[in-house]
């Protein structure tokens, strides 16, 4: 399996600590939406997506596995 699953049509909006975070690009961790190991056990062949902090702040992160600029939300789950 390497089809996306969506796990929600809007984005996460999360305060990350400084330094990297993994963002589930399968849809299929249950720890939404960070990765737990899910594309593995499931065999997607799709991997985490590292996102780099520099100090804490708050993101948007794409919960409808449709965005161009992914892992972060750039609107695209408002054309859906
Ligand atoms: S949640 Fe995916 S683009 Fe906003």
């Amino acid at each position: 399996m390497t089809k996306t699953v969506a796990p929600r049509n809007a984005p996460y909006l999360v305060e990350l600590g400084a330094g990297d975070h993994w963002w589930c690009s399968c849809g299929l961790s249950k720890r939404q939406p960070f990765c737990d190991g899910t594309h593995e056990e499931e065999n997607t062949g799709m991997k985490p997506i590292k996102v780099e902090i520099p100090k804490r702040q708050e993101v948007s992160l794409c919960g409808c596995r449709k965005s161009k600029s992914a892992p972060f939300c750039d609107e695209t789950h408002k054309l859906l």
